[in-house]
């Protein structure tokens, strides 16, 4: 596969899904030469007349997939996604050749419990890490949570986990360790509230019959809107959480979910 003159892969769309009118899930073929670890983002972009504008976006398929999936927000106005949210399959895609991201097992110290905790667009690097037979070798048990303001914006969340756990690689270990617990903040639901308020509460925990968080077996990544995250770490860093990168595995990792 080769480079374009601004040192990208050129790739093509093969599918977009619009979800709501903020939502949306994309496809597009995968350079054979890029790898990437599962939780990992990309720069990507749109062909332009001049210097492609670039954007950081998750990648949601794992890394043994042979397409890349994206799910991105539409902002009114934003620099790329106003354009990116009219692609349709065809359409050419810029992707930087160097992947990178915190959101991976790596960072992590070894643990028995691995809660993904997202918000809105979130939710994409879970999905890579749900995907991966690797995450189920490394922890016993996984819970992804996904607080979004309405109900349509949850349905990415519920296809993704229906996928898997029907997938013939992974299903089966899904079906057996895997929870998905899904909350809305504006609209009722079966759950309704945010994340930080259902772990104080512990309305989270109850509804899954899980025990409380510890650190010493509990590993957590999350991912969603600055806010969200200082939240959350205002919980659990308190109960003994230590923040962890690449080079320094921690019991939590950070990467807040991108917009534009
Ligand atoms: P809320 O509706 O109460 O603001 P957004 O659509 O703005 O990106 O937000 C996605 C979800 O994240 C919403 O459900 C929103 O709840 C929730 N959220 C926003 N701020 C926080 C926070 N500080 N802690 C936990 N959840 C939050």
């Amino acid at each position: 596969m080769t480079l374009n003159s601004h040192g990208l892969f050129a790739e093509r769309v093969t599918e977009v899904k619009h979800y709501t009118d903020r939502l949306f899930r994309f496809r597009v073929t995968r350079p054979q030469s890029l790898r990437f670890r599962s939780g990992e983002f990309v720069m990507l972009g749109l062909p332009s007349d001049g210097k492609p504008l670039l954007r950081a976006y998750s990648i949601a398929s794992p890394s043994w997939d042979e397409s890349l999936e994206f799910f991105s927000i539409k902002v009114p106005g934003g620099p790329l996604t106003e354009k990116l949210q009219n692609i349709k399959p065809g359409d050419e895609i810029l992707l930087r050749p160097k992947t990178t991201g915190t959101l991976v097992h790596d960072a992590l110290t070894p643990g028995k419990r691995l809660f993904m905790l997202s918000t809105g667009t979130g939710i994409a690097p879970f999905i890579s890490i749900m995907r991966d037979p690797e995450t189920y070798e490394k922890f016993e048990n996984l819970i992804l949570t996904h607080t979004c303001r309405s109900v349509a914006e949850l349905q990415y969340g519920f296809e993704c986990v229906e996928e898997t756990k029907n997938d013939p690689l992974i299903g089966e270990l899904a079906q057996e360790h895997l929870l998905h617990f899904a909350s809305t903040t504006r609209e009722a639901s079966a759950n309704q509230g945010r994340i930080t308020q259902l772990m104080q509460d512990r309305s989270f925990f109850k509804a899954l019959n899980l025990k409380f968080l510890d650190p010493a077996h509990d590993r957590i990544m999350l991912c969603g809107s600055m806010a969200m995250i200082k939240d959350v770490k205002s919980i659990i860093e308190p109960l003994g959480f230590i923040e962890g990168s690449s080079h320094q595995p921690g019991s939590f990792v950070i990467e807040r979910a991108f917009v534009g």
